[in-house]
């Protein structure tokens, strides 16, 4: 099952325990139903590099908490593969994992982007994490958006393939807001760049009353309205973007009244 515990971490432990919250319902009910549960995730941006800062070991004692029940967890996400563990006569510590699991027992996987197959979307990554499960649960709604190995590539190596309960719920809510609003209708976005998030804009521009935009991308639409916006983050190849936006939203697109740059 793919879940989003790309959560906040301080000191080496979680400072918001919410993204492993929502996704209980949908583990408490494959643990109900026998199944033995592996869990992957991804945290941060490693970009490919093991960083034991971004290690997703708090996530299992977390999940164990909330839980009640040990969590496993395995240190890495794939094996090595067949003829590297022949030679360094190693086993393949994750299969081995998966294997020793009873019914209900849950196995966290370690950082998927540990390996830049990841978000590669890499056929033989997204194979080998497919061969550790008969049933592919994606509940990370929060990563839905990317085809990343875990997220699109696992479901041409494993069926039948389902969404969790927090994707349904989710899925459910953004289609009846989006459909039938109560109004006001304001939406706030956030994120770094506007070159991520343009289809969402403008989507939303003719549903809503109101469009907050904050975050990185802010500084693109301040560039674009002429204001100085000192290092902050600028997308140079998006200004004209902005000033179309700008112009499209007119009243309806707000920017913060204020802001450091
Ligand atoms: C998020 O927190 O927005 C999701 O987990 C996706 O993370 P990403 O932007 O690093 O892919």
């Amino acid at each position: 099952m793919r879940v989003d515990f790309n959560v906040p971490l301080k000191d080496g432990h979680v400072a918001d325990d919410n993204r492993i919250r929502a996704s209980l319902p949908t583990i408490r009910y494959i643990r109900e139903q026998g199944a033995k549960l592996v869990l992957m995730s991804h945290l941060g941006r490693p970009k490919g590099e093991r960083k034991s800062e971004l290690s997703l070991r708090p996530c299992a004692e977390v999940l164990s908490r909330l839980l009640s029940v040990t969590v496993d967890f395995a240190q890495d996400c794939i094996g090595p593969d067949v003829s590297a563990a022949d030679r360094l006569g190693i086993g393949d510590v994750v299969s081995a994992a998966v294997d020793q699991l009873g019914s209900g027992q849950i196995l966290l996987l370690e950082n998927l982007r540990f390996h830049n197959e990841e978000t590669k979307n890499d056929a033989d990554f997204a194979r080998q994490l497919a061969a550790l499960g008969d049933v592919y649960v994606n509940d990370a709604f929060g990563t839905a958006h990317r085809a990343h190995a875990s997220t699109e590539g696992v479901t041409h190596f494993l069926q039948p393939c389902a969404a969790g309960f927090l994707m349904m719920k989710e899925l459910e809510y953004l289609g009846g807001i989006m459909a039938s609003p109560r109004r006001p209708f304001v939406a706030i976005l956030g994120g770094a760049k506007i070159s991520g998030k343009i289809d969402v804009i403008q989507n939303l521009l003719p549903k809503v009353d109101r469009l907050l935009i904050g975050g990185g991308m802010m500084f693109t639409f301040l560039h674009a309205k002429g204001i100085g916006v000192g290092r902050s983050l600028l997308e140079e190849d998006r200004i004209d973007m902005a000033r179309n936006i700008l112009t499209v939203g007119g009243d309806k697109l707000m920017l913060p009244v204020d802001c450091c740059v």
